[in-house]
């Protein structure tokens, strides 16, 4: 049973006071796949976040093909949070694509362990605890520079309860077609198990049809924080892209007018991906929405409170 879940807790505001964050990168040794306009690689952790690159505090590789950048942590840890503080005085596109690695390998420089995240707008990485030793930067391509002012590392954990377990749970249509009729009641998705497999009986699914949804009733309001899916991974992982969360205390419309927590980017197959709130949000219904014409399949759906209110209210 998925009762509790530990996640990072960092960037609540209120929290903050209160947590025993600590940046485990900080100091720790650093090395790159080559220096160029003297940027060594211990920059980034050194606990500045300058971003001004000529205030020398940040990183920076000539160009080449692939280039990366680890640092190296003096233990393994249970990572949940990589933050990186881009370049701000020019060219911060750069960074763009690169891929944040976790393991505990240093096949490839460690540029071959687990993918965690691919960089973009964000400076925050949020994820399901990866362990590892080795956090590796690389930017995948020909003739790239890479550049980072800083790189925080956070394995503080908080344990977050799954409120979805206790709710209700309907979806837009049930598939009694194809190669498992009926394994996809809709309840599967709030039964505490991850198990992608679809026809192992813990999956949902609807036939193909105009916006598929499917929605957990959660009885009552709730500040919800955070929501965690699990994909199928059998088949067809791809179907999940685009998928919007939506959390709102209205159920019009099956709560596809709802205020939408995350979009669905991709969530590799069978895997559990926790998309934050972009805010937190309040509401007894969670809509799992596919916009335009497909079949939609979950695995679980997660939904936790804010910590600050777990804190105080511990199960
Ligand atoms: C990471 O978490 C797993 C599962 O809870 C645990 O077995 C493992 O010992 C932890 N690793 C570290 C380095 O704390
Ligand atoms: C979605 O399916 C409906 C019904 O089969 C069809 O009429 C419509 O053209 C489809 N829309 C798209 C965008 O494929």
């Amino acid at each position: 049973m998925i009762q509790t879940l530990i996640v990072s807790f960092l960037f609540l505001p209120g929290l903050h006071a209160a947590a025993s964050k600590k940046n485990i990168a900080l100091g720790a040794q650093a090395v790159q796949s080559s220096t160029a306009f003297s940027g060594p690689a211990e920059n980034a952790v050194d606990g500045n976040t300058e971003s001004d690159y000529y205030q020398y505090s940040c990183t920076h590789t000539a160009t080449e093909d692939n280039p990366w950048w680890r640092v190296e942590l003096p233990d393994a840890y249970n990572i949940t949070t990589v933050k990186i503080t881009n370049r701000g005085d020019c060219c911060s596109e750069r960074l763009y694509g690169a891929q944040i690695r976790i393991g505990n390998s240093l096949e490839n420089n460690g540029n071959d362990n687990k993918l965690i995240a691919t960089v973009g707008s964000r400076i925050s990485y949020k994820f399901f605890p990866v362990e590892g030793r080795f956090v590796n930067i690389i930017i995948p391509g020909r003739q790239k520079i890479l550049t980072l002012c800083e790189v925080k590392i956070f394995a503080d954990e908080f344990i977050l309860r799954n409120v979805a377990l206790k709710g209700r749970a309907t979806q837009s249509s049930l598939s009694v077609s194809g190669m498992w009729p009926g394994f996809g009641l809709a309840q599967n998705a709030i039964d505490g198990n991850r198990n992608p497999d679809l026809k192992k009986g813990s999956c949902t699914q609807t036939v193909e049809e105009t916006a598929p949804w499917w929605r957990v009733d959660l009885h009552r309001n709730h500040e919800v924080y955070a929501v965690a899916l699990t994909n199928r991974g059998d088949c067809c992982s791809e179907r999940l892209d685009g998928a919007q969360i939506r959390v709102g205390t209205y159920i019009e419309n099956e709560g596809k007018e709802n205020p939408i927590c995350a979009v669905v980017t991709s969530i590799p197959a069978g895997q559990t991906k926790l998309f934050e709130c972009q805010r937190t949000l309040e509401g007894r219904y969670v809509t799992v929405v596919l916009p335009g014409n497909g079949t939609l399949s979950l695995c679980e759906v997660e939904v936790f409170m804010s910590p600050k209110f777990t804190l105080r209210k511990p199960n």
